[in-house]
């Protein structure tokens, strides 16, 4: 399949906020849609992998706040490559919670919109949940973040577990040379992708494991660069 005219579909980018009793998380989706305006409805598809999609499966509310254009790749690379499982996303955060008990991400957010959960669709990987918007409110001016700018103006990568992962784009972009070798943590089991880099440790796309700095640690455990080996 070629990916070229999918390349063509826009998005948006978004945070998606929810909650598991007093546990609060969410996550970077590009798949928010509107359904219909009487009743206002919005879809998201969510990968079952990620822990937003249990919290909205149980709480039934979640949030999603419209990124502005400039915001930084480490937020992103936080929100969008880092689970909840591992670390608070929402410690040093700002954000409300809103009329339906769903946490609303404000940094970085130029509007946000609260919803109850009225459908959801299992589609293999994904689950499509529909949600009927309670309140929203806009909070900053400024224009949003498209999926194509952050691609191809900000030199952002998807995820593997985003819906429209653009795996087949994912091909180096620098010289032929250049080693994008994965490296396993021995420690933990996190895999450095090269071709994806640590965007929380703001480590752009296409960065060889070798060109990573002495200082550098894996996201997940800590661990330093010397408890890592190549990957099969
Ligand atoms: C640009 C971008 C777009 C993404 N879009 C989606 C999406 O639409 N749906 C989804 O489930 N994950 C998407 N992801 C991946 C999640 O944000 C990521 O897996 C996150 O770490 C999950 O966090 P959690 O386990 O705390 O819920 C996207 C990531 C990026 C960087």
């Amino acid at each position: 399949m070629s990916g070229e005219t999918l390349f063509k579909v826009t998005y948006g980018m978004y945070i998606v906020g929810s909650r598991s009793g007093d546990r609060l998380n969410g996550l970077i989706i590009n798949t928010a849609n509107q359904v219909t305006s009487s009743p206002p409805r919005v879809s998201v598809t969510i990968s079952r992998n990620n822990l937003t999609h249990d919290y909205i499966m149980e709480s039934k509310v979640f949030s999603i706040s419209v990124l502005r254009k400039d915001t930084p790749l480490k937020f992103i690379g936080t929100w969008g490559f880092r689970s909840g499982r591992d670390i608070d996303k929402f410690q040093g955060t700002n954000y409300r919670i809103g009329g339906t008990g769903a946490p609303i991400v404000l940094d970085n957010a130029i509007g946000y919109m609260d919803l109850k959960l009225v459908n959801h669709m299992e589609v293999e990987t994904h689950t499509i949940f529909i949600g009927e918007i309670v309140g929203s409110e806009m909070i900053s001016d400024g224009e949003p973040l498209t999926y194509t700018y952050y691609r191809d103006i900000k030199g952002g990568h998807s995820s593997k577990l985003a819906p429209t992962y653009d795996g087949w784009a994912d091909k180096p972009k620098g010289p032929a040379s250049k080693d994008l070798s994965k490296y396993i943590c021995q420690r933990c089991g996190y895999v450095y992708d090269p071709i994806a880099g640590d965007p929380g440790s703001d480590i752009g796309p296409n960065t060889p494991f070798s060109e990573l700095p002495a200082t550098w640690v894996c996201p997940l455990c800590r661990a330093g660069k010397d408890e890592f080996r190549l990957a099969n």
